[in-house]
């Protein structure tokens, strides 16, 4: 059964602009506010992890700053209390905290196990609950890992269920390196769906293999009604060599519009707002509905 409306969480200026070196703060704001008038509501817009880490978002703070988007659920990554701090500081109302299903890809993520990283996350999360943040958890690797090959799907519902006990709202089902198939997408929400209410998983696709909006209409056949993307299928994780970016947010949309599910967002600022941070790092959209629109 498909939902009446689904929620996109637009993940190009944080796990789009990860990877890229090439991008100015003053790109990241722009994207960020043409983001927003084109209707999207919940927008990840940094990441308050280690500079050292990753680099490109080491500016998190000053593009969070120069932002005025009262309407708009702005959201961080915040690894440790630490990045916590800083992004309640700037006004941040929604925390991300990130895990993984996959011992080997914690480790080289977030350097330390899934035990320790439930550990880090509860003072995150007693910060949060102080200051009134809502917090979302990544699972990474759900559909397999870059170092350890397949993952177990027990694996995915045993951490998804810690990170709910802790406390989070939603835990996002990250396909961190593009591996699934429609067939393993319902596998693993057979299981899923058997303990957890569908009103809170999300579902994070990388596109490295050219499925993930066909997993996408297979969690959405599901009843699974947010989907995290990114404008012109920006991004890749550092830690996950080969990934390409996330599935496009313009071709979510032109399949929500097709199945006439409403999304709430105007698809032709959405291309022009993919078209102008591409242009800042000198490439195409990955989006084929971006191209096509551009050639008609
Ligand atoms: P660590 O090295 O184990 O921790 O890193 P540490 O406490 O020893 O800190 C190392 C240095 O970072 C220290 O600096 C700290 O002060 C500093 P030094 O003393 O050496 O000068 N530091 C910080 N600085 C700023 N903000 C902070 C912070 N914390 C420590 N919050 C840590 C542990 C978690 C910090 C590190 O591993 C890290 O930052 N990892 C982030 C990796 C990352 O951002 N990955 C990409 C995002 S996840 C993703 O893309 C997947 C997702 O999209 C879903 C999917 O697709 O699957 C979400
Ligand atoms: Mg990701």
């Amino acid at each position: 059964q498909f939902p009446a409306c689904v929620r996109i969480v637009e993940v190009g200026a944080r796990d789009g602009l990860q990877n890229e070196a090439a991008v100015t703060s003053q790109d990241k704001i722009e994207l960020i506010n043409a983001l927003a008038n084109a209707g999207l509501n919940d927008i990840e817009a940094g990441a308050f992890v280690s500079p050292k880490w990753v680099p490109q978002m080491a500016d998190s703070r000053d593009v969070i700053n120069a932002l005025n988007l009262p309407n708009v659920n702005l959201s961080a990554l915040t690894p440790n209390l630490r990045g916590a701090e800083a992004a309640h500081q700037v006004g941040i109302k929604e925390f991300a905290i990130f895990t993984a299903a996959s011992e080997a890809f914690c480790q080289k993520n977030i350097n330390c196990s899934i035990d320790e990283s439930i550990d880090r996350f509860k003072e995150v999360m007693d910060f949060a609950k102080e200051n009134n943040i809502r917090v979302r958890g990544y699972v990474s690797c759900v559909m397999g890992c870059p170092y350890q090959g397949d993952v177990d799907y027990a694996d995915v519902l045993k951490v998804s269920q810690r990170l709910l006990d802790l406390g989070c709202y939603e835990i996002s089902l990250g396909d961190t390196i593009g591996v699934g198939t429609a067939k393993k997408v319902d596998e693993l929400l057979d299981l899923l769906l058997q303990h957890i209410d569908k009103s809170k998983l999300a579902v994070h696709f990388h596109d490295t293999y050219g499925q993930a909006l066909t997993n996408i209409y297979t969690a959405l056949m599901r009843g699974i009604s947010t989907v995290d993307s990114a404008v012109a299928g920006l991004g890749g994780c550092p830690y996950a060599k080969g990934a390409s970016g996330n599935v496009a947010t313009e071709d979510v949309v032109y399949l929500l519009q097709g199945l006439g599910i409403e999304h709430g967002i105007d698809l032709e600022r959405l291309a022009k707002a993919g078209w102008a941070i591409c242009s800042a790092l000198n490439k195409q959209p990955v989006s084929k509905v971006s191209l096509a629109l551009k050639n008609t």
